[in-house]
């Protein structure tokens, strides 16, 4: 089963670990097992969902239509070398390594 490290956004928090099933959506497996991500339409187009992948961005979907348009909107906000991805439309085929955007 891939696994998803969330990074801690504090120093007072944790990381946290998690399996995921292979081929299903990332924020759906994580809402699964208690972890709500901050979120909005789940449907790929509010960027709500948002989240930067630290590693493994090659172990998930490639993004859709849907996705790119959105994440085209809102990644003039971040660093250009940060990979942004939406946990609502990403499904996760291994290992990766995220964080939560703001
Ligand atoms: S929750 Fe709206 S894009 Fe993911």
């Amino acid at each position: 089963m891939p696994t998803v490290l969330v990074k801690a956004l504090s120093p007072n928090e944790k990381d946290q670990k998690y399996e995921v099933e292979a081929g299903r959506l990332l924020y759906d497996e994580l809402e699964r097992q208690g972890l709500i991500l901050p979120h909005g339409c789940l449907a790929g187009s509010c960027g709500s969902c948002r989240i930067e992948i630290l590693e493994g961005a090659e172990n998930l979907s490639n993004p859709g239509a849907v996705e790119s348009d959105t994440i085209s909107h809102i990644k003039s906000n971040y660093s250009p070398n940060k990979i942004i991805r939406l946990s609502c439309r990403a499904k996760v085929n291994g290992d990766i390594v995220i964080s939560v955007l703001k």
